[in-house]
């Protein structure tokens, strides 16, 4: 499918969504939150695919919710827009494959929130995150208070969310927010050779894996540890498990079938 506000790249098994709209740094109305609602529902049924990345056209990863589209809304309008942008970011997050966010600049309010519903994220030198809604006497909407401070923990989110500031690469990667930084022309090869690293792996157990991890952010630690159990026992006797340690105990490369 084609989307007015995304562009679509595959190749081999990873798959690129950059965000279109750089004229507005990419800023997030109605017609992209719709467009990353529908693409993740395009993926999501793609057994084919191990790696969805996901970065921004032009200066910007994404510059926040569209302000001038915002500034009229009432309460309603805005608890309405709120709620679209918790089912896009939501339907990105739960993506069966890793979710890589490469962000190439600007990842502010809006923007670093749909960062933050990705798995990996790596970043330029160009690279300038935060939450600043306080400056605009508003609050993240879309999942920043609560995905920022289980990324880079509660003390750095209450800094990050309470003053508005901007963060550049460097400060990002020291708080663990990204995990590696890139020279500009560098970072979109750097991250699809990231995303062909977990693509040599078995792509069940890469799918299981991060399934498990999702439940333990969601359910207390015991309901973590049983999905844990069910998702790791749910990998023995397929195919690609016998082959995986096969080939480990044969000294030789896995060939995995998706089976
Ligand atoms: N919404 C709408 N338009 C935006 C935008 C946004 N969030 N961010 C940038 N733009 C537009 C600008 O209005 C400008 O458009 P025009 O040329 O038509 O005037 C264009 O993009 C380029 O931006 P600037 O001229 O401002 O570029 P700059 O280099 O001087 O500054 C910037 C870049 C620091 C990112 C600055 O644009 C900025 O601060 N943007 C807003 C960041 C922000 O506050 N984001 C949070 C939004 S609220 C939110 O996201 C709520 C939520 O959680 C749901």
């Amino acid at each position: 499918m084609s989307y007015e506000t995304l562009l679509l790249d595959r190749r081999d098994r990873v798959a690129t969504i950059t965000v279109n709209r750089p004229d507005a740094l990419n800023a997030l109305n109605r017609t992209v939150l719709e467009d990353l609602a529908a693409v993740a529902a395009e993926l999501a049924v793609d057994d084919s695919l191990d790696v969805v990345i996901l970065t921004g056209a032009g200066r910007a990863f994404v510059a926040g919710a569209d302000i001038k589209a915002m500034i009229d809304y009432s309460a309603d309008e805005a608890a309405a827009f709120s709620a679209l942008g918790h089912r896009a970011f939501d339907a990105i997050a739960a993506l069966p494959t890793p979710v890589i966010g490469a962000i190439n600049g600007f990842a502010l309010g809006g923007g670093l929130e749909l960062a933050l519903a990705c798995d990996l994220l790596y970043g330029s030198t160009h690279a300038r995150m935060g939450l600043p809604e306080v400056s605009l006497s508003v609050i993240p909407g879309w999942g920043g208070t609560q995905r920022l401070g289980r990324v880079v923990g509660w003390h750095k989110a209450r800094e990050l969310v309470l003053t508005g500031k901007h963060i550049k690469s460097d400060e990002a990667l020291a708080c663990g927010l990204l995990l590696d930084v890139f020279e500009p022309d560098a970072l979109i090869e750097q991250v699809n050779a990231i995303a062909d690293a977990i693509s040599k792996n078995g792509p069940l157990a890469v799918r299981a894996a991060k399934r498990a991890m999702a439940a333990g952010s969601s359910f207390g630690l015991r309901d973590a540890m049983e999905a844990e159990s069910r998702a790791f026992g749910g990998l023995f006797g397929t195919a690609d498990q016998r082959e995986g340690m096969t080939a480990f105990v044969e000294r030789r490369p896995a060939t995995f079938t998706r089976s």
